[in-house]
């Protein structure tokens, strides 16, 4: 390729193509994928586990797309193996896992089960062995369903259990663990699933969203706490789900109607950890209604001095005014009504730029000292022909997007790593097994794998 001349995959113009290379990015940027306990391993009731909040709403009518479950999943618990060294042939060095408590405390307290411990050294020792540095979330949404049935992130004593919880874990693996992840998405799980119930635990309304909200923002910062006594080398972070926000129109009253939907999806975690406390100047309803959950000396405690934040981007959002919508009194304008159809499986408006733009808004923050891309991904239709899954969307997904991010750093924005979502196709929450985010393909009634030419793109791409 001649100098100057740019790869066009996206609609804007970004780096120059012949920049575009792994080793653009530098050569101690991470590589990985990202996967969850609950969305992969099946085996759930095996071994001493016990019953997660996932379990319990997956097996109940009408949650889940088709009446989908998790029991077996990719079945991780027995094929880990196999899926480590699949990483491993793409080239990637970095693999993303969460810890299910309920493998480890199967009742969320008191006795530790070993066989929950033992499933998870053998993970991690195969990660060693394989040269993947294993990146461990200590939650992925799948609360013990004996701490829910107690109130779950509603009740305040969850900090203690939250806290028992990662002391267990943390004392456990810190001879093997370095890179540790406290959260993922806080946003993500108190909204949908104790705002919109539309995830589990399945809880609605302001009164269990806002103090889950103050219980998990403490002990996002209680986790990091915790790590950092008990693995004296650790490298702290968490995870955010991030969004772009867009307004519809230059009208002033759209612009505040995006500054409001920010707060609340991409501020409302971050900004307590940063010792900044919760966005309510955009959101002042939050200000007099979380008042009641927080304790003297909490907001202190919000803050935690992470080394590195997790940015977790698939899509940006163009909201607008919307005087009638409670509290927020704004509403997301569809990619259809603006007649987007650059869109994936879920409807997902495909929007590097979004990435791009998100990762320059939280490089402003000046103590966010490292950003990782902890996600991004896509589903997309898969067609299996011939032994072949040819998923070019896909790959002009992770092209489009990667360039944005280089472009990010290039920029000067401090990005050390990204994480692909997700090495197989696995299980989607509601969405059941329909969405196929993976770089590697599961038949779900053989269990077997095949790698997408995405996965073949990534292996040359790293190579
Ligand atoms: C993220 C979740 C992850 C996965 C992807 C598609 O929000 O963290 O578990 O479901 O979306």
């Amino acid at each position: 390729m001649q100098e100057n001349q740019y790869i066009s995959l996206s609609p804007t113009t970004v780096v120059q193509a012949n920049t575009f290379s792994k080793e653009a990015f530098g050569k101690d940027f991470a590589w990985g994928i990202a996967m969850a306990a609950f969305q992969n391993e099946g085996a759930w009731d095996k071994d001493g586990k016990g019953e997660s909040i996932w379990d319990k709403f997956s097996h109940k009518k009408n949650k889940i797309k088709d009446q989908q479950n998790a029991k077996i999943a990719c079945d991780f618990y027995h094929r880990f193996e196999e899926d480590i060294l699949l990483a491993k042939s793409l080239n990637f060095n970095t693999f993303r896992f969460s810890i299910a408590w309920t493998r480890i405390l199967p009742h969320g307290t008191g006795k530790v089960n070993q066989a929950g411990l033992e499933f998870y050294h053998q993970v991690i020792d195969c990660c060693l062995e394989n040269g993947l540095e294993p990146y461990v979330t200590l939650y992925h949404w799948d609360l013990p369903q004996n701490l829910e049935d107690k109130g779950g992130w509603t009740n305040r004593d969850i900090i203690d259990w939250f806290s028992d919880y990662c002391e267990v874990v943390t004392r456990e693996f810190a001879a093997k663990v370095k890179y540790w992840l406290v959260l993922n998405e806080p946003a993500g799980f108190t909204g949908l699933g104790y705002m919109t119930g539309y995830h589990a635990p399945g809880r609605l309304g302001m009164r269990n969203f806002l103090p889950a909200v103050h219980h998990v923002a403490m002990c996002q910062a209680e986790g990091g706490r915790i790590i950092r006594r008990n693995v004296p080398e650790a490298v702290i972070g968490t995870t955010f789900s991030c969004s772009f926000i867009e307004p519809f129109t230059d009208n002033e009253n759209d612009k505040r109607a995006a500054k409001r939907i920010d707060a609340l999806l991409n501020r409302l975690f971050l900004e307590p950890t940063l010792g900044l406390g919760y966005p309510v100047h955009e959101l002042p309803f939050l200000q007099n209604m979380i008042k009641k959950y927080v304790h003297a000396g909490d907001m202190e405690k919000l803050a935690f001095d992470f080394d590195f934040i997790g940015v977790q981007n698939y899509f940006k959002l163009v909201v607008k005014s919307a005087f009638w919508i409670p509290y927020l009194k704004a509403l997301e304008v569809k990619p259809k009504t603006r007649k987007i159809d650059n869109v994936t499986d879920l409807g997902w408006e495909v929007s590097p730029d979004g990435m791009y733009n998100i990762l320059k808004q939280f490089g402003e923050y000046k103590d966010i000292k490292q950003i990782m891309v902890t996600e991004n991904g896509a589903a997309f239709k898969d067609e299996l022909i011939e032994g072949k899954i040819n998923d070019s969307e896909r790959i002009a997904f992770y092209q489009s997007y990667l360039q944005h991010i280089l472009k990010a750093k290039q920029e000067g924005v401090n990005i050390n790593g990204y994480l692909a979502w997700t090495l197989t196709d696995n299980f989607e929450w509601t969405e059941g097994y329909k969405p196929r985010f993976g770089l590697v393909h599961i038949d779900f009634k053989t269990q077997q794998r095949i790698v997408k030419e995405s996965g073949r793109w990534f292996e040359e791409f790293l190579r």
